[in-house]
């Protein structure tokens, strides 16, 4: 059992959704990646108008923490509208995957609230070991 506070992590994803870019889609999601030192990376989606461009809210979170030296992770929270949960998709769940294979994935609906080990979310997934390296 992972030692953090999964309410305070959806907080912080319910903020970040407020920036979403999705004025294609009308579908915000906010996201806050949680270091293994308790700092918290958030996200939102960014959509183009070349659509297959559009970048989630997780792989935003993700690319940010990466980006500045953050290597190690202990969960992540995924915030959509409210009633409905929204579970990362399979492009975020590959590339969660390859950086931090160990997380747990904090989905809420607003009143309720999952939480899964993102290797049950992407089993039997394609890694490293794959390419052939250690
Ligand atoms: N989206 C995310 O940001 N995260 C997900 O887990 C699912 C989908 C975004 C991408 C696009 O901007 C919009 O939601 C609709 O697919």
């Amino acid at each position: 059992m992972k030692n953090y506070d999964s309410d305070k992590l959806i907080e912080e994803a319910r903020k970040a959704r407020v920036f979403a870019q999705a004025k294609y889609s009308h579908f915000q999601v906010g996201a806050a990646l949680l270091t293994e030192d308790d700092e918290v990376y958030t996200g939102c989606n960014v959509e183009s108008s070349s659509y297959s461009l559009t970048m989630c809210a997780e792989r935003v979170a993700l690319f940010k923490a990466l980006s500045e030296g953050r290597t190690r992770f202990k969960a992540i929270a995924i915030v959509a509208k409210d009633g409905e949960y929204c579970p990362p998709c399979g492009a975020c769940r590959q590339v969660l995957f390859d950086y931090a294979p160990d997380i747990d994935v904090i989905l809420t609906n607003g009143k309720e609230k999952q939480i899964y080990k993102l290797k049950e979310l992407l089993p039997h997934a394609f890694d490293d070991s794959n390419l052939g390296e250690k």
